[in-house]
């Protein structure tokens, strides 16, 4: 980050340590309004942050010293921008129009009619030879798993899924258990997404949910059901999965960018494609957003902006992340992998250690709920954490008085956060406020909406990348990890459970960074 602008902000979010919100709004009343920007649908107010017009001009020139306007176009024309795995991140060719000279979109749009045709023929009892499909069982993890996830649990609001949809990612065989209780052997399809097809959580479900399924039916049987959504085809053939049944996508996307290629199939499969269609055109109506609008009034540059002013600026090392949504209980979760497998990174993209903190925590869970267990902290507690407030507009039901309730929760929350009062006279009764928040609004939790959310967090967190000069399409970090755990695994006997010894002897042999053992 540019020398002189960091320090000018410093100096500027020290004036904010003795300034509340609340006299903020007395010095402009107007702020509530002009604190704002709006795309299609979508709406941002950022007016409840210790923020005035001088620190937002800073940041805005932050952004500007950081080339984010040739980085914005160069993620769109294909640049390879994932260095350290020489790859370009070319996720918003998956959701825009064809591009007929293109060779990526024309693979892409090649991929969809397969998938809208292999859609068809489910409707159509098709695939299994008349088998009506009643279930689905969705085996991945991570980039494979959580988008589809989210999509699904956010449509289910006001959509009937068309099969049932189960979701297979942990490695812990309960929830192997737990789908095998759930679904009928007969009318079950499987689908395999993983980008690598190397992933152990994936590929031990698989076996075991083979391994089930073969108890009543032959193999044959057992891999007619089976279709593989993978980047890596060859490792899928070796599995014995024929061309036919493979989906492909491509190393150029980032497995937690993945949903907008054949991962959303589970979506398809569900919804109807043109409901993952609607999904694409969503996040396409993002994408032209970010890529055309002046960062002033562009929706990820300034939640970016507002979220690095919060972190490197005024030091607080957590973010909330509370969608008034029901449907959206899961979004934090989704967005801790995008956000914080993104910008987890203390190096920089030539390879110096940087010398200023990255990715926040983020957490947090659906409201209301969460008013009745962390809110205390975020009221009272001796940390100031940031949250994201994301709510709708319109309800999915025909509940209004529930959905006002929501609403009138959500409004209050980000009130009360910033003016502070008090309900009793004792100390235990003031609230100080003074506590920054953003509030995010959408028109109603359709597909297309979803589509513009997803798309706007992910291309905040491409403008954080870009301002702290990190990659944030690389993952370096979960790699270690698993190489241990195969380590260890090697070291056991299959099918012998493991002892308190062995778990012993990985304390008293720990392996180092450097290969060596202590
Ligand atoms: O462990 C992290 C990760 O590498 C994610 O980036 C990825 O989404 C997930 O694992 C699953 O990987 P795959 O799609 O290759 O199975």
């Amino acid at each position: 980050m540019d020398k002189i602008i960091t320090q000018q902000l410093t100096d500027i979010a020290n004036t904010f340590r003795e300034r509340h919100l609340c006299a903020l709004f007395e010095a402009d009343p107007s702020r509530g309004r002009r604190y704002y920007v709006e795309t299609a649908n979508l709406w941002l107010n950022y007016s409840r942050n210790h923020l005035d017009d001088s620190a937002i001009e800073h940041l805005l020139m932050l952004a500007n010293k950081s080339a984010l306007d040739e980085k914005r176009q160069a993620l769109f024309s294909g640049e390879t921008l994932n260095q350290s795995e020489t790859r370009a991140a070319k996720h918003t060719l998956l959701r825009a129009p064809l591009k007929p000279h293109d060779a990526d979109s024309v693979e892409i749009h090649q991929v969809l009619k397969q998938m809208a045709s292999f859609v068809a023929d489910i409707q159509s009892n098709q695939i299994i030879a008349d088998t009506v499909i009643t279930d689905v069982v969705c085996i991945g993890i991570g980039g494979s798993e959580l988008g589809t996830r989210i999509v699904h649990q956010a449509l289910s609001a006001s959509m009937r899924p068309r099969v049932q949809l189960h979701f297979l990612a942990n490695i812990d065989g309960t929830a192997a258990k737990s789908v095998m209780r759930r679904v009928t052997k007969e009318s079950t399809l499987f689908l395999i997404t993983s980008k690598t097809f190397t992933t152990i959580e994936t590929l031990q479900n698989f076996a075991t949910l083979k391994a089930w399924f073969t108890q009543d039916f032959t193999e044959q049987a057992f891999m007619k059901r089976c279709y593989a959504i993978t980047a890596n085809p060859d490792a899928a053939i070796d599995l014995k999965f024929e061309n036919k049944q493979i989906f492909k996508f491509w190393d150029w996307v980032g497995g937690r960018f993945s949903l907008w290629s054949a991962v959303g199939l589970p979506i398809a499969i569900a919804y109807g494609m043109e409901t993952f269609s609607e999904l694409l055109a969503g996040a396409n109506q993002m994408d032209g957003h970010f890529l055309h609008t002046p960062f002033h009034e562009n929706l990820p540059v300034m939640l970016a902006l507002i979220h690095i002013w919060y972190g490197n600026f005024l030091g607080y090392p957590t973010r909330a992340v509370i969608p008034y949504a029901q449907k959206l209980e899961k979004f934090p979760a989704y967005l801790q992998q995008l956000e914080m497998e993104s910008l987890g990174k203390s190096i920089d993209i030539e390879g110096q250690r940087l010398q200023y903190p990255t990715s926040p925590i983020i957490w947090g869970s659906a409201g209301s709920n969460g008013q009745h267990a962390f809110f205390q902290l975020l009221h009272q507690g001796s940390q100031i954490v940031p949250v994201d407030f994301i709510a709708a507009l319109e309800p999915e039901h025909e509940f209004v008085d529930h959905h006002n309730a929501l609403l009138a929760n959500c409004l209050a929350q980000s009130q009360t956060l910033m003016t502070g009062g008090a309900i009793d006279k004792k100390e235990h009764g003031h609230f100080n406020g003074n506590r920054p928040s953003n509030f995010i609004l959408m028109q109603k939790l359709t597909p297309f909406c979803l589509g513009q959310l997803l798309a706007l967090y992910e291309h905040k967190v491409f403008t954080q990348s870009v301002i702290w000069n990190i990659n944030a399409f690389d993952q370096w970090g979960v790699e270690l990890g698993k190489r241990i755990a195969s380590d260890i695994l090697a070291h056991q006997t299959p099918n012998r459970p493991m002892t308190f010894a062995d778990i012993q002897a990985t304390f008293s042999h720990p392996h180092c960074a450097d290969g060596k053992n202590t």
